[in-house]
Parts: structure tokens; sequence; C-alpha cells
């Protein structure tokens, strides 16, 4: 994008990073709060609890000495991925589609050894990847089975659905599509492609990859126009739930759509970034502010839900 003044931004409706700072994650999220998404562990542990399906952890490794007798747990599951509890942005994820002679092969089709997946875990205990470089533990849970709906879309890996939620309504949401240079990590930073989704309908927008267009996807070459999720408003219904599951009032809740358990919570972030709003064409502010009217009333889920559908479907029709 060429530069813009921070007037114009502003007059966009642009939200920037010290506004998100300052007056959405410290203003919204009450710092205690933080440990409930930071920790992936303890983020899938609340949701069994609220009854918002994740992935199935299989197991989780707590200590380096545990690390040599693992080869038997990893034999009994067909694919899974191992990751930080702690970690961020699609860093330490090893995501592992099968184990054939001897080896674990990579959803790229890399191949690995033994070896080489203790050292990733002893790493992943010693806090290589976790966010403050504090000692971590490694979860290991199932493979996310891709729905074919992305057949073509997304590239040796999981897309997942980011959906913003402010106090409890959604706002503005985006797909992230898998390619070659993410290594199967749907993260926008290892180069995933960020697909506008609009909020009303869950249909695609714009394309983004390190920040500039694309019309279509890198690796597959598939036309990004097109995408439309289907059963839209139950992962609207998901994402929102999230809301009451952490107290936290602005966060980014990461979906994935499993080919047989349907939608399925992957993370939450509570500092998610800013690029949606380059995906959507739209700033978050003017948004934001519409919500904030609305709020102050206590509603469910469902009832929030449709709220930001009735307002924003408005919206849509008087421009
Ligand atoms: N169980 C899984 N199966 C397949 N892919 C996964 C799995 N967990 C994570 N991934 C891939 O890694 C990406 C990042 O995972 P996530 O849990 O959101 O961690 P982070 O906090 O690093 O973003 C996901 O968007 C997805 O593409
Ligand atoms: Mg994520």
């Amino acid at each position: 994008m060429n530069w813009v003044s921070p007037a114009r931004l502003n007059a966009m409706g642009i939200l920037g990073m010290n506004r998100r700072n300052i007056q959405l994650i410290a203003g919204h999220n009450p710092r205690r709060l933080y440990p409930l998404v930071d920790n992936k562990l303890k983020t899938k542990q609340l949701a069994a609890a609220f009854g918002i399906p994740t992935p199935t952890l299989r197991f989780v490794v707590t200590a380096q000495h545990e690390i040599r007798e693992i080869r038997k747990k990893f034999e009994k599951i067909e694919g899974f991925a191992i990751k930080p509890a702690k970690g961020f942005g699609g860093k330490g994820i090893l995501v592992i589609s099968s184990f054939r002679e001897n080896a674990f092969i990579k959803t790229s089709g890399v191949k690995l050894g033994e070896k080489d997946i203790q050292r990733h875990l002893s790493n992943i205990i010693a806090g290589l990847y976790s966010l403050a470089g504090t000692p971590d533990v490694a979860l290991v849970e199932d493979i996310i089975q891709m729905d074919p709906l992305f057949n073509g879309y997304s590239y040796q890996g999981i897309p997942d659905i980011r959906v913003i939620v402010f106090k409890g309504y959604p706002v503005m949401a985006m797909l992230r599509l898998t390619t070659k240079a993410s290594d199967g990590k749907a993260n926008l930073h290892q180069g995933a492609v960020g697909l506008g989704l609009d909020i009303v309908t869950g249909k695609g927008l714009r394309a983004l990859q390190f920040g500039r267009p694309v019309l279509v996807h890198p690796d597959t070459r598939n036309p990004l126009d097109g995408v439309n999720i289907p059963d839209w408003e139950n992962i609207l219904n998901l994402a929102a739930g999230c809301h009451e599951m952490t107290g936290l009032g602005y966060i980014g809740a990461d979906i994935v759509l499993d080919k047989d358990r349907g939608p399925l919570l992957l993370e939450l972030n509570a500092r998610p970034g800013l690029a949606i709003q380059m995906t959507n064409g739209e700033g978050l502010l003017i948004r934001l502010r519409k919500i904030e009217a609305i709020a102050g009333k206590m509603r469910s889920t469902r009832e929030r839900v449709a709220c930001a559908l009735d307002l924003f479907r408005r919206d849509q029709k008087s421009s």
C-alpha cells in the first residue's frame, strides 16, 4: 500500500497500532485475563468447560525427561500437530500428517526422524518459542482434517478464519490460507494469504500476501474470488461465545473447519493484528464505534450475533 497520512487513515476509520494498544487492549482486556489466551492449554481447558469444541488434545509434554520415550505415544496417532502452549504467530508449530517407514512426514512432504521430533519438543519446553522466553510445555493435538471446501484454496495446510470480537459482537473477519511460504500454517507473517470476509455473509472480499494484493492463490493458482463460507452465522456464534468464555472485550478468535467435526476453536488472541482491515478494505474504528453504541444491553451470544448482522447489513444497504 502507498503511504497514506495518519489524518487520512483516521478519516477512513483505520485502527492504528497505538490506539489498538492503548484504548482497546488496555481498556477492554484486563491483564489478569491474558494467561487464559496466551496459554493454549488453558484456552483448551476453558473451552471444554464452556462446551466450545477444539481440536482433540492427545497429550502434553511438560518435562525434558519424558522426551526419550515419546515415540510410542506418537505411533498411536495418525496425524498430529505439536505446538508450544505459549507460542504465537505460528512459530514452533509442527504439523505431521503421517508416520511411514520410521519417518514423520510433514504436510509439505518433508520427512523428519525421531530425533528431529525430540529436538523440537526439547526446544519448546526450554521456551524457545514462548512469548516471554520462559519455560513452556508442548501440546500434541490431532491434525485438523480440512473441509474439502478449501481444496485448491489452501496449500499443504489448514486455513483458519479469524474473527474480531468486540464486547462479544463479531465485527470483522478474514480467511487465512496456507501457502508454500507459510509451511502449512495460516499466519500472515509466515506468508499465508489473508482474504477478507464480508462479516454479514461470509463471502470473500480481497486478498493480500505479504501486504500486497493477490488475485490467485500463489501456489495452486486458483482464483481467490468465489469464496463463500457456508454456515456463517454458526461460525460467528462460536467466535462470539469466546467473550463469555474469557471475559475479554477485544479478541481475535481463530476458527478452523474440520471435515468431520465442523467449526472448532483453534486459539484466541488478545492482541489481534491489524492487517485484517486491509483485506476488508475498511477500517475497524467505525465498526467498533457502532458496536459501542449498542453494546450496553445484556444479550446472549446468539442475540449479539443477530444484532451485529442486522447493524452491518443495514450499513451495507445504505452505502
Ligand atoms: N491441529 C492442527 N492441525 C493442522 N494444522 C494446525 C493445527 N494447529 C495449528 N495448525 C496450523 O497452524 C496455524 C497456527 O496455529 P495456532 O494454534 O493458531 O497458533 P499461533 O498462536 O502460533 O497462531 C493454524 O492457523 C493452522 O494453519
Ligand atoms: Mg493463530
